[in-house]
């Protein structure tokens, strides 16, 4: 089968590198993908945005299935015009990707089909919103309802922080995404991820991750896509993901069904694990970056007839089988980034670390230029260190970090702390 699958960052070189192993694969498109999905199939330098465009390159290229690695396309509705033109799309319709694309919609769900969710309100104008927010304890949780590239959210320590960020967010500071406002509780806990690939009707657990947001060692610094991640994450235990699956997975599942626009793809579901048990903090449509480097190389079976079954709405019931073995990576971000990464700089040495079993390199913003490797966006690398523990997998990944010689690029140094203080010798 020829398989297409869009985007270009470190998780399409995860998906692109699992697809590749597949038996059932003839030809792997990236668009546009990456050097490093260059080397595992053909990048093509198609807009995910030109819809008629992907589905020409589909018809000419007798497509089986499209894999769709980022949100905006979902929330463009990219899968329903590829599937209104017959193709097999992993990745929600446009009504669906609304989970992602409207935190008011997600709310309202929770909200109507007893989601364990946080307290909010929806607000389209300030002044409501500013009289709301005064009546609340601070932390202040205040979000823009629609996609900010994950920067839509503001946790305001003191009422004026949270007049500051209502005002900003009806002044257009996110755009269109803050055209409405969502406030909600600060909930309490320990973060984690979880993944859960659904065909519509059904849902099966796919893995846990935590995800570190902030650029800077010890969770400090402004918030970026994500600088590291391990899976699984050790407060994911194998009953707190059935529960999660219960309370969560399932009823949102049955909510969207209910409401016409079934789910199909891959639920990111962000949690908050305290006191109450699984509260969720929002859903995203799509697998996670840099979750997916941590999950993928932990699958022990073939992802492309899973992908296939979730955009055929046939998803088996066998549960999905994973290595007995840790994950950890490490975001390797040209200096400037989150704000102004610096493009340009040239990165040498991967070379040494393409043999190592323990080490995997996945490219995100990098670029090919003749013989040598360029630096090319925000995000750059993500290495990932794999072993039987969490600290071996850190090791691994960290040891493969300063055998990268790249003066222009930085990464957090304590991927991974939580759970090692945490967790300890368990992990
Ligand atoms: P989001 O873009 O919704 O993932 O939010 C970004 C980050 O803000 C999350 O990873 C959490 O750390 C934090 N956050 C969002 N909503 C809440 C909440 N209701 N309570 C506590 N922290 C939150
Ligand atoms: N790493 C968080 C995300 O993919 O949204």
């Amino acid at each position: 089968m020829n398989v297409l699958l869009i985007g270009s960052g470190g998780r399409e070189h995860a998906l692109a590198l699992a697809i590749s192993k597949s038996p059932l694969l003839k030809q792997l498109y990236t668009a546009p993908g990456n050097p490093g999905t260059a080397a595992l199939g053909k990048n093509v330098a198609l807009d995910a945005a030109d819809h008629r465009a992907v589905i020409d390159f589909c018809l000419e290229h007798t497509i089986g299935l499209v894999v769709i690695g980022p949100e905006a396309p979902l929330v463009a509705g990219l899968t329903d015009d590829l599937e209104e033109a017959g193709f097999s799309v992993f990745g929600p319709s446009k009504a669906a990707a609304q989970l992602e694309g409207s935190k008011g919609f997600t709310k309202d769900l929770c909200r109507e089909f007893n989601i364990p969710t946080g307290a909010y309100r929806r607000f389209s104008e300030a002044a409501p919103a500013i009289d709301y927010a005064r009546q609340q304890t601070p932390p202040i949780v205040i979000k823009a309802d629609g996609l900010a590239a994950g920067k839509g959210v503001i946790i305001a320590e003191t009422f004026e922080d949270a007049e500051r960020a209502i005002q900003g967010m009806f002044d257009g500071m996110f755009g269109e995404a803050g055209a409405e406002v969502v406030i909600e509780e600060f909930l309490h806990g320990e973060e984690a991820s979880f993944f859960a690939l659904c065909d519509g009707e059904r849902a099966l657990a796919f893995a846990s991750a935590q995800d570190h947001k902030a650029r800077d060692d010890g969770d400090t610094g402004p918030n970026t896509g994500g600088m590291g991640a391990y899976s699984p994450a050790p407060v994911m235990t194998q009953e707190m993901s059935d529960r999660v699956m219960r309370e969560i997975v399932v009823p949102a599942l049955k909510g969207m069904k209910a409401r016409g626009m079934p789910y199909k793809g891959v639920l990111f579901a962000g949690l908050m694990i305290g006191d109450r048990g699984p509260q969720l903090i929002e859903f995203n449509a799509r697998f996670g970056d840099p979750e997916t480097q941590v999950m993928l190389p932990r699958l022990d079976q073939d992802l492309l007839p899973l992908l296939l079954e979730c955009a055929e709405g046939r998803l088996p019931e066998t549960p999905i089988k994973l290595k007995a073995q840790e994950a950890l990576t490490v975001v390797y971000a040209a200096e400037g980034y989150p704000d102004s990464p610096v493009h340009g700089t040239e990165i040498k040495g991967l070379n040494t670390l393409v043999n190592d079993p323990h080490v995997i390199v996945y490219h995100a913003g990098t670029k090919q230029d003749g013989e040598r490797l360029l630096a090319n966006g925000g995000r750059v690398l993500t290495i990932t260190g794999l072993g039987d523990t969490i600290m071996a997998a850190k090791d691994a990944a960290y040891g493969a970090v300063a055998r990268v010689d790249w003066p222009g690029g930085f990464c957090r140094r304590d991927i991974g702390w939580r759970a090692i203080t945490k967790y300890g010798a368990r992990v």
